[in-house]
């Protein structure tokens, strides 16, 4: 099976393809003098399996993605891993007259399957034409947490939303776990209240998805902190990290911020490729 990482997950599929033991195919990335994104997968695809990786968190991303798609039309099948999938959060109608913009990204989208992982919405899954399947890094941020020695450390989502994701997260390792309420005010505003849970003299780890802008996990640390936590860590699956978003954690007193490769950056960690590289050898 041919590999291939398109702009945005360039490391991830390398890792993935040494995971299965191959190289990644090597393409060119460029644009065109008006602007316009040039890319080139070297070497012919001719009735072979190929699978592309490539999240798109922007729209230049999205349009490479469907560039690599066409230029594997002569594959025999084609598999599309999208790490992290852009406008998956816009999954519904919120207000008259928007579009439902996670269904136009997955309508564009056409392959024979498509893994996602840790999708914001699954219901965005029934909206791709192939077979979809959402992976889950669940385990791997668990076993990460594990690994930090914490003294009998409480996992916390930040909303009822990674509710599911934090209990999975403290199912192997044993974790107690809980969540937070969240209302979200704007884009980057939200005001966050406890539930029940004494952190006191406890080590917290926030858990969540994503973090864009920050401001759900900025608040949540500083509730948490002016409560007696020792210290807060922030595990999330998706480091987007919008505009200042680690300057707000850290100032917020964050301890640590660990995220996966799904977009890579700093923060990314811990890699998904041995997720994706089971899910492609399992086909
Ligand atoms: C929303 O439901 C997600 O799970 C995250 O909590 C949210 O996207 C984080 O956004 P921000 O970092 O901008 O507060």
């Amino acid at each position: 099976m041919k590999i291939v990482g398109g702009p945005a997950s360039q490391l991830l599929a390398s890792r993935t393809a040494r995971a299965l033991g191959t190289e990644p195919a090597l393409c060119e990335f460029n644009r065109f003098p008006d602007g316009e994104l040039y890319l080139r997968i070297a070497g012919e695809i001719n009735n072979e399996s190929v699978t592309l990786i490539q999240s798109t968190p922007t729209d230049s991303d999205l349009v490479s993605l469907l560039q690599l798609i066409d230029a594997c039309d002569e594959a025999k099948e084609l598999n599309v891993v999208i790490p992290y999938m852009g406008y998956s959060r816009q999954d519904k109608r919120f207000k008259p007259g928007e579009p439902i913009s996670a269904r136009a990204v997955a309508r564009c989208v056409k392959a024979d399957r498509i893994f996602t992982i840790n999708i914001h919405a699954k219901s965005v899954l029934e909206h791709f034409s192939g077979s979809a399947q959402n992976l889950d890094a669940a385990k791997l941020l668990g076993d990460h947490i594990a690994g930090f020695g914490l003294e009998n450390p409480i996992l916390i989502a930040p909303d009822e939303g990674a509710e599911g994701l934090v209990m999975r997260v403290s199912y192997g390792p044993g974790f107690d776990y809980d969540h937070l309420q969240k209302t979200r005010l704007s884009g980057d505003t939200v005001t966050i209240k406890t539930k029940n849970l004494d952190v006191t003299g406890r080590h917290v780890v926030l858990v969540d998805d994503m973090i864009a802008t920050g401001g759900t996990m900025t608040e949540s640390i500083k509730m948490l902190k002016a409560q007696g936590a020792v210290d807060v860590y922030l595990i999330c699956v998706h480091p987007v990290l919008a505009r200042n978003a680690a300057l707000r954690l850290f100032n917020a007193g964050v301890k640590d911020i660990i995220a996966t490769d799904t977009l890579e950056k700093a923060e990314s960690r811990l890699s998904v490729a041995p997720l994706i590289a089971d899910a492609l050898k399992s086909l």
